[in-house]
Formats: C-alpha cells, sequence, structure tokens
C-alpha cells in the first residue's frame, strides 16, 4: 500500500499553485512559440463574418401582414427557401450591421448571430424533460398564431407588456389548472439557471446598448411586479429576456414579429433531435442551421423570418424576448431620453 504522502508526490502540480515566475516564463514560451497565432486562427477558420452589402430596410416602416406581403411580392418575388445560401453547421457565424447604421448607438452590432456549444448537453436534457412532464399534464394553450404557424400554438411564459402601461405576468403562466403551475415554474427555474446566465454574458459582452437597455427595463419590472416575483422567483430571467415563447414544430410562414421594438433583438434556442428546421432569413439570402447546444439571436422586427419544415424528428423552440413596451418604458421610467428612429 503507498503511503499518503507518495501518492501525493505523484499528483501533478495544480495549476493554480504554480509561482508567477514559472508562469511567466510559460506564457512567454507559448507566446514565442506562436500560441497566440494558433488561437487567433482557430477563431478565424471557425467564426464565419459575414458582410453585408446594404443595410437591409425592407420592412422598416410595416404595420400589419398586409404591407409585409406586399413588400415580399415587389422585392422577392417567387422566393422559395431553395433559392437561399445553406450556412454551415458548425460555427459561430456573425452578420455585422452595415457600417453607416452602426453609427446609430442604439442600433445592435449584429443584424444576427449563431453562437456554438451554448448549452451543454446535460442543460438540453434538462430542458426538454422538463417541458414533457408540464406538457404531460392539463396545460392550457392559447389559439394557434395563423399569421406564423399553420399548426403549433405557442405558451407564451414570463412577464412581458404588449400595448399596455404596466408589465405583467402573461396570462399562459397565469390561466392553468393549479398542479400545471409547479411544473411551468420547475420549467422556467431551469432556463433562469442554465440559459439566462449565459445569454446575459453574451448580451453584455457583444450588444451592450442592448443590455443596458434590457436593465433598465429589469429595474423597472423589479419594483412594479415586486410581489408576483417574490411569489414566483422562476419568471425572473435576470433581465437577460423577460418572456419564452415555448413551442414543438416551427414557424413556417414568412413573419415579423410585431410586438418587438426596432433595435431589439431575440434569441432562438431550439432542443430535441431533428432534421431540416433551417432559420431562414431571406434579406439576408441565407438559412441557417440551427443544431443542438446553439442559439441564434436576431432582430425579429427588422428581417423577415421563417423556419424551413423539419424533415424527421421532433424539435421543441424557445424565443426568447423582451417586448417593445417592456424597452420604452424602461427608458421613460429613468428619464432617459427616448429617441424616436420610426421612419
Ligand atoms: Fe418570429
Amino acid at each position: 500500500m503507498p503511503r499518503v504522502s507518495d501518492s501525493k508526490k505523484k499528483r501533478k502540480p495544480h495549476r493554480g499553485k504554480r509561482n508567477a515566475e514559472t508562469a511567466e516564463r510559460k506564457t512567454a514560451k507559448w507566446v514565442e512559440s506562436g500560441g497566440l497565432e494558433r488561437v487567433l486562427a482557430k477563431i478565424e477558420s471557425t467564426t464565419g463574418i459575414k458582410t453585408l452589402p446594404e443595410y437591409p430596410d425592407h420592412f422598416l416602416s410595416h404595420r400589419g401582414r398586409a404591407q409585409v406581403t406586399a413588400t415580399l411580392a415587389k422585392h422577392f418575388p417567387d422566393l422559395t427557401l431553395d433559392q437561399l445560401y445553406l450556412e454551415r453547421e458548425e460555427e459561430k457565424l456573425l452578420y455585422p450591421t452595415p457600417s453607416l447604421h452602426q453609427l446609430d448607438p442604439m442600433h445592435p452590432p449584429y443584424l444576427a448571430a449563431r453562437y456554438h456549444n451554448v448549452l451543454k448537453v446535460p442543460a438540453q436534457m434538462a430542458l426538454l424533460n422538463a417541458w414533457h412532464a408540464l406538457n404531460a399534464l392539463n396545460v392550457k394553450y392559447p389559439k394557434p398564431e395563423p399569421q406564423r404557424s399553420k399548426a403549433s400554438p405557442a405558451l407564451h411564459l414570463g412577464i412581458w407588456e404588449t400595448y399596455r402601461l404596466i408589465p405583467i405576468v402573461t396570462t399562459d403562466s397565469r390561466n392553468q389548472p393549479a398542479e400545471v403551475i409547479p411544473a411551468m415554474d420547475f420549467f422556467l427555474s431551469i432556463i433562469g439557471k442554465l440559459i439566462a446566465p449565459r445569454l446575459r454574458t453574451i448580451l453584455r459582452r457583444e450588444f451592450p446598448c442592448q443590455y443596458s437597455r434590457q436593465q433598465r427595463a429589469y429595474e423597472r419590472v423589479l419594483i412594479l411586479l415586486d410581489s408576483d416575483l417574490k411569489a414566483r422567483p422562476a419568471l425572473d430571467f435576470g433581465g437577460a429576456f423577460f418572456t419564452v415563447a415555448a413551442k414543438e414544430g416551427s414557424s413556417e410562414i414568412l413573419h415579423l414579429d410585431f410586438n418587438d421594438e426596432r433595435h431589439s433583438i431575440s434569441w432562438v434556442v431550439p432542443l430535441g433531435d431533428w432534421t431540416g428546421g433551417e432559420f431562414c432569413l431571406p434579406q439576408l439570402g441565407v438559412k441557417i442551421p440551427l443544431r443542438p447546444g446553439q442559439v441564434l439571436v436576431v432582430m425579429t422586427k427588422n428581417l423577415v423570418h421563417c423556419t424551413a419544415p423539419i424533415t424527421n424528428g421532433k424539435r421543441i423552440v424557445l424565443t426568447l424576448f423582451c417586448d417593445q413596451y417592456l424597452l420604452k418604458h424602461g427608458d421613460e421610467f429613468l428619464n432617459v431620453p427616448v429617441i424616436d428612429y420610426s421612419p
């Protein structure tokens, strides 16, 4: 039997125990051997950055479905999803905002971006299990939205303010049989613990203006919905987003999300095992595959979008967003001047 002291001797020293001098020497050696260049080359080879010739503003002033249909017919006649360029599956994808619009301080730096490996497999499994456990109960679903999807309705959970003066807990979160609420809160608490912190980090680092606006909206929500959030802390996503639209299947009809704000972004998180279901953006000329663990962020009020049909398997999709009234009233609440950019 080896003595304890012997086994301790064999163990490699922990990286953290290395003294400053050794760390500095090893870092210098790594830099000298081209380590930094190798890392940068790796990032470049696994990041697809797409430059756009011009700002895709076809739908900026649109108010309703009829206008969208007319503009689609004018600018994208005979459009089929086969015409769109199919992006690669694996890499990080960025669609930077064309430079002129980057001068607008409120505008996100990217029109769309796909992040890779955001959700690990255990997190995906936990979410799917909680979703199935919730749907094994008698959940009340709203009517399907025929303007977006031919079949599956979505549950809108969390907080929103659509066309109101103050935020509320959504009807789908409240108007449910008593046994549904704990299962719903369990599902939402997993989203809050495993997705929200990661998206908040991306938001803070890559979308600082959107992060600040959402934090202002969040401070207001914390004040106005204090008792609701104390009673149901699972509805609190820390300002990373406020509403979760959850459904099985996809929105196969080209549409804009009119409840979003012009400068806001939405997150799309797919879950399950499926083929097909690419996210289609005709103004960018692309369809973006979404695989388990990936997250897409996109300006869903500026860019008309739909999802290609799921050809095999089942997919649950979570759309995580902050509606326009939460953002606008959040700005006003703290006396931040609201700039009206509407055309
Ligand atoms: Fe949408």
